[in-house]
């Protein structure tokens, strides 16, 4: 059996000076290896509940929770925040909050350099990340002179050069193109599949991520109401009931259904389809 690398326990959190309760009983286990869509409307809780796993709540928030998280055996509530990160990494939904130094370069070598890393191994580690990101080009330049989304790169080369063993991403998709925001999906596949990354994307772009993730949990008013895999989260009409836009593919793939065309499992993407019902009027006929 696959292990839990995080497990929350019943968790509820209000923010300082606020009425209200963001999380209420929060029950969720993250599995080693999964790639999971952390999805819901604006305001439902997904920024907070990412916050608690890392311990920015109640670290750096404050604020009043009841429950357990447990994140790879550390207590987020406890653990100092750079032993956290070094198992976590958390990309931010606004990457100016993230990049602090004046060049790319001191930027993603940050964390390292605090931590004491010898020379050698920077180097490595940065040529590494330059290359997988395709950022080389950057490595060199000052850091207010990049775009949105060159800036989220190297916020994210600077989580993944210490090598996290989870990463989580709020919003990636919201200063990227669709291109931009495929090719940086491509590659957090081949980081979960290779080196057995464990993701958790923060997202409202659903037609965008359905085809890399493996589960779906959706949060309503800081409650998780679905915890599915993905196929079965695409047979559900997620946007009536929860507020989550539903990718075109389902749409289609519930009207084929309806009109007795398709009958097969529900596809990730338009190819899946088409190649689905060839074979299902090949075998048919
Ligand atoms: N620092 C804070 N202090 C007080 N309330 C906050 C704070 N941050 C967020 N909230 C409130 O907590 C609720 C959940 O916010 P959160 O940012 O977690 O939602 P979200 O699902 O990430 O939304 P979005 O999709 O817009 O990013 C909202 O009502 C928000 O106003
Ligand atoms: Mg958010």
């Amino acid at each position: 059996m696959t292990e839990a690398v995080v497990h929350i326990e019943d968790f509820s959190y209000k923010y300082p000076y606020s009425e209200k309760e963001v999380l209420h009983n929060v029950t969720l286990k993250i599995f080693d290896r999964d790639f999971l869509l952390l999805a819901g409307a604006s305001g439902s809780g997904k920024t907070t509940l990412a916050r608690a796993i890392v311990g920015l709540i109640p670290q750096f928030y404050g604020g009043e929770y009841r429950g357990e998280i447990r994140v790879f055996d550390m207590d987020p509530s406890l653990t100092p925040i750079y032993k956290i990160t070094e198992q976590v990494g958390f990309l931010f939904q606004n990457p100016e909050n993230q990049i602090f130094m004046t060049t790319v370069l001191r930027d993603i070598v940050f964390g390292m350099e605090f931590r004491g890393f010898p020379r050698e191994e920077m180097e490595e580690r940065v040529r590494w990340i330059s290359r997988e990101l395709n950022i080389a080009h950057l490595i060199g330049r000052r850091t207010e002179e990049l775009s949105g989304g060159e800036k989220q790169k190297v916020a994210l080369a600077g989580l993944m050069v210490l090598k996290p063993r989870l990463l989580i991403l709020d919003e990636p998709s919201a200063y990227l193109s669709p291109a931009a925001t495929k090719s940086l999906l491509e590659l957090l596949r081949r980081l979960n599949k290779d080196l057995g990354l464990t993701i958790v994307i923060i997202d409202h772009r659903l037609d965008l991520v359905v085809k890399y993730i493996n589960r779906i949990v959706v949060l309503v008013d800081g409650e998780i109401k679905l915890d599915t895999d993905v196929r079965s989260a695409l047979q559900e009409n997620l946007s009536k009931e929860y507020g989550v836009n539903m990718p075109v593919i389902s749409k289609l793939y519930t009207e084929l259904k309806r009109r007795g065309v398709y009958c097969g499992t529900p596809p990730l993407d338009a190819d899946e389809l088409v190649s689905n019902i060839l074979v299902d009027q090949e075998g048919g006929g």
